[in-house]
């Protein structure tokens, strides 16, 4: 797998460090709240992992899964629930824990639909930040780990074509890896 690797973007312990100091954020701004966190599946699972122990505070999880890739490297815009959330989300504090806030086109439309069920507040924690590929303007995430350059990454959850999700660091995939 290394072989595919351009270069280690995040090492394991600036993930460990950044994971544990959004950890501490969450947990001084959601002090007697009513904390649902809901995961983005696939690629947040890992962070959804480290994050969820890293909260001291009484919460509950969900799962939701998109998607809006295919197997390239570019978001074909169509964003698609391939499973919903089980239960009602009233009266809950939600947070959306995202992988990657890359075209934006995902979690402006997931804030849409989770809004419309008319929880108590909802809001952003993504990994990572790829403002440079932005198109949907009216996404703002109030925690974000890093911010990264327009460039492919993979691994701790983030895949290329459902591969490379179980690397520990996050690294550049080579592109001789998607440009055959
Ligand atoms: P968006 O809708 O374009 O913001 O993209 C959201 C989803 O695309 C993320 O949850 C990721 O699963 C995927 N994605 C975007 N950029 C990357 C990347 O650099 N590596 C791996 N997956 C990515
Ligand atoms: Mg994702």
């Amino acid at each position: 797998m290394t072989e595919c690797i351009e270069k280690v973007l995040l090492s394991e312990k600036e993930l460990h460090d950044k994971v544990a100091e959004l950890g501490r954020r969450i947990t001084e701004d959601y002090r007697g709240k009513n904390l649902l966190l809901v995961s983005v599946l696939k690629g947040s699972v890992v962070f959804m992992a480290d994050l969820m122990r890293a909260i001291d505070l009484p919460c509950e999880i969900e799962f939701m899964r998109t998607s809006a890739y295919g197997a390239g490297v570019k978001t074909s815009g169509v964003v698609e629930i391939k499973m919903d959330l089980g239960r009602e989300i009233e009266g809950y504090d939600v947070l959306i824990v995202e992988d990657i806030l890359d075209s934006g086109m995902t979690l402006s439309y997931l804030m849409k639909i989770l809004m419309a069920k008319n929880p108590n507040s909802i809001r952003i924690c993504t990994l990572l930040d790829k403002p440079a590929r932005r198109i949907a303007k009216d996404v703002f995430a109030t925690y974000a780990g890093f911010e990264v350059p327009d460039e492919f990454v993979v691994g701790y959850g983030l895949d290329y074509a459902e591969r490379f999700r179980n690397l520990p660091y996050i690294g550049v995939l080579k592109r001789e890896v998607y440009e055959k």
